[in-house]
């Protein structure tokens, strides 16, 4: 594997591959990192990731200075792994050589709600970092886990909207044996936390059953999710029942044709904010 720091050396190695498959990430590699670098090598070589912290995502509260920077450790898994050709890990300087006046700007029905709506700004830092990889790596196909459900379909959108030519492919999410999804912020629980942590994705579970069950009102599902979690001492931000195809809430007339759903949850435990989603 090739590791290079900048856009130029980056450009050297890449000359002429027109089948380069991309797999942005923020580093701090987990197994789920690793399915996203295998899902890329069945659809295109070589497979190329990268690994930055991107500031502009984060905002002014969160966790940016704590984020586990660990690009040793990263190395060595991606050799140990072998299915990525080229690393690119820039510094901030080479990313933002000057203040990032120019933003993708997602539209606020899709990049101000759920995620957006708690964390402003975050999907115009997600947006526009994609944007500049994307220019730098120029792949015929990305791969985003599904874990960021919402951070998955803005992108999309992205890059239908600039018809940008690449392919977006989703990567179900890799969960730890008692369904935690799998996520470098996991790192920051403490060992009572971690035990409570899979919660999240069992109440999303219990909502989706109570579907089965044939309860048809969203919010009394979203109300019940969001009980257990906060008896249980979580601070929920949101449990939501909302529509596959564009994150809106569904009409009572789509919730009887069994719209294809998806239930999107985030809450705090302690001060780690946890995400997690399942396709109902
Ligand atoms: O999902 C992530 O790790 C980040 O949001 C991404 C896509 C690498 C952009 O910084």
């Amino acid at each position: 594997m090739k590791v290079v720091h900048t856009i130029e050396e980056l450009r050297d190695q890449l000359r002429g591959q027109l089948r380069v498959a991309f797999v942005p990430t923020m580093g701090n590699l987990h197994e789920g990192h690793l399915a996203l670098m295998k899902t890329a090598r069945q659809h295109g070589d070589p497979v190329v990731a990268s690994i930055f912290v991107n500031r502009l995502q984060f905002g002014p509260n969160e966790d940016f200075d704590r984020y586990p920077r660990t690009l040793p450790a990263d190395i060595e898994k991606l050799e140990r792994d072998r299915n990525v050709y080229v690393l690119f890990a820039p510094d901030e300087k080479e990313m933002y050589p000057e203040p990032q006046n120019f933003r993708v700007q997602p539209p606020a029905d899709l990049g101000g709600i759920l995620e957006g709506e708690f964390r402003p700004g975050f999907f115009t830092g997600v947006s526009t970092v994609v944007l500049k990889l994307l220019s730098c790596v120029q792949p015929r196909v990305a791969v985003f886990g599904k874990k960021d459900y919402q951070q998955l379909m803005v992108v999309r959108a992205m890059c239908r909207q600039f018809q940008l030519p690449v392919e977006i492919v989703p990567q179900e999410t890799v969960r730890a044996e008692d369904g935690l999804a799998l996520s470098s912020r996991n790192g920051y629980l403490t060992p009572q936390e971690r035990a409570e942590a899979p919660m999240l994705y069992a109440t999303l579970r219990r909502l989706q059953a109570r579907l089965h069950e044939g309860v048809r009102d969203t919010a009394l599902l979203e109300r019940e999710a969001i009980a257990t979690l906060t008896e249980r001492g979580w601070k929920v931000d949101y449990v939501a029942v909302r529509r596959q195809r564009d994150l809106l809430p569904p009409t009572q007339e789509e919730m009887e044709r069994e719209e294809p759903l998806v239930a999107l949850a985030a809450a705090k435990l302690g001060t780690t904010r946890l995400i997690d989603n399942l396709e109902l």
